[in-house]
């Protein structure tokens, strides 16, 4: 964690923010981190600097993801370490769930959140060979990625290519990792095969039907909200499937009898059940999320209950003469660095192609990130929600084409509730 004083604040900035674009003269100042202070590194100006960051500041609901400044001071890079100045972040589900207390792989709160983001490299540590001042890199990171300036490993950066903004990097590594490794990896998919892709419309789904769409004849079932199913439909989903007035089940049945060869289920509770009824012999079922325990802002304990109580029990001798194969993906669990890096650079080729593209659902700077994060709770995004760390000016254009109509009052009631809120959290901390 960075130190330093936190302020809540949308008229503070930064006096690196007037030129975001333009790396410093020398080695930039790095964010103070006990664990980034130490070992020999790039030394910069010891003035400090401030970074507006989104800390969760205890789990339950929106409120708890406050916008702070914060002060960095001890400037310095440790070996192979780079900083970026983060252009945009990408939301995640799992940040949902850990602004709960439900994400184990996120540190303790008082914690800044973001797994992925992209921006512009502002310095290089020792021994960093293959980064330069200036690059526009995609960055990830456990945490910490929403704020102005982050540190990351080098070999966690990846150079953009030229063609693609800095929104769709910060929108493609992580729901397109998953998407992948989940296909090809596990499922091993192939031509003229059939996959059920729930949560169709969201990042992973759209992810996942467009990479289903690199392999010939693969038929894609996509369950999501009706509204969303003329964009699905011609995103590649051959069947969308309304899951809130109609059982997907029963619809898959009448045009596929015999079920579907691969179900990605992020639900889980009795929709891994379905998954596994629905898979064909020699079919996979790819388990990777529990969507069915969130059901708003809130942790909902009966929620998480249900869809504990009504997970797949297997019996592995069933499971033999079924002839059917049951695995799970974590994306955070995954610690093989080579993996990792060849699976972005074949998702960088295939974005370079025109194979893959992410859809941007909407835009939302970090003033707004309780807007953010209801879009994503009230189901009304279709693609990725982003971050962006650069304060909102006045005449700002409407985040979405959804939300077109919505009208600016709307949004500075909303901010400066949000200064409010954050103002009085930081009196409450220091009282
Ligand atoms: N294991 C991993 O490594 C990994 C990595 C990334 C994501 N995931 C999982 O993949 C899933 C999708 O994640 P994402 O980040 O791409 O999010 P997302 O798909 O953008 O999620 C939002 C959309 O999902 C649908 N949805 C279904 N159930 C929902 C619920 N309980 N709450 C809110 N929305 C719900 C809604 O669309 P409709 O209107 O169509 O219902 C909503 O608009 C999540 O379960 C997440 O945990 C797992």
């Amino acid at each position: 964690m960075m130190s330093g004083e936190e302020a809540p604040t949308q008229q503070q900035q930064p006096e690196q923010e007037k030129k975001p674009d333009e790396p410093p003269p020398a080695a930039a100042a790095a964010p103070e981190a006990p664990q980034e202070a130490s070992g020999s590194g790039a030394a910069a100006e010891e003035k400090p600097l401030t970074c507006r960051a989104l800390v969760l500041t205890g789990y339950g609901g929106y409120d708890k993801v406050k916008l702070q400044v914060k002060t960095l001071s001890k400037p310095q890079l440790k070996a192979g370490e780079v900083l970026v100045r983060v252009k945009a972040c990408g939301l995640n589900f799992a940040e949902l769930l850990g602004r709960q207390g439900l994400y184990e792989l996120l540190p303790a709160p008082p914690v800044t959140m973001g797994m992925e983001g992209s921006g512009v490299i502002e310095a290089v540590g020792e021994d960093v060979k293959d980064r330069k001042v200036g690059d526009r890199v995609i960055a990830l990171s456990r945490s910490e990625m929403w704020q102005e300036m982050v540190v990351v490993p080098a070999e966690r950066t990846f150079v953009m290519p030229d063609e693609m903004s800095f929104e769709e990097g910060a929108a493609l590594p992580v729901n397109y990792m998953t998407a992948y490794m989940m296909l090809f990896e596990l499922a091993n998919l192939r031509p003229g095969k059939s996959v059920l892709i729930h949560m169709a419309a969201g990042g992973v789904g759209i992810a996942a039907t467009q990479l289903c769409q690199t392999v010939q004849d693969v038929t894609v079932f996509g369950t999501a909200s009706a509204s969303k199913h003329e964009t699905i439909a011609q995103g590649g989903v051959t069947h969308p499937i309304d899951y809130r007035t109609k059982d997907y089940v029963e619809e898959i049945r009448k045009i596929n009898p015999k079920g579907v060869d691969i179900v990605l289920d992020p639900l889980g509770g009795s929709d891994t059940q379905k998954g596994f009824s629905l898979l064909k012999p020699m079919g996979m079922l790819v388990v990777f999320g529990a969507a069915n325990c969130v059901t708003g802002q809130k942790k909902n304990l009966l929620a998480m209950a249900k869809t504990w109580y009504n997970q797949l029990s297997l019996n592995t001798l069933k499971l033999m003469q079924a002839n059917k194969a049951v695995c799970g993906f974590h994306l955070g669990y995954v610690t093989d660095e080579q993996l990792f890096s060849r699976t972005m650079m074949t998702l960088l080729d295939l974005y370079r192609q025109g194979k893959i593209k992410p859809h941007i659902d909407s835009r939302f700077h970090f003033e707004e990130a309780t807007e953010a994060m209801k879009r994503m709770h009230e189901r009304q995004n279709i693609g990725k929600v982003i971050l962006l760390p650069e304060p909102k000016k006045e005449e700002e254009k409407p985040k979405s084409d959804a939300e077109a109509g919505e009208s600016a009052e709307k949004n500075e009631d909303a901010v400066s509730e949000k200064k409010e809120e954050a103002t009085e959290e930081v009196k409450a901390e220091k009282d």
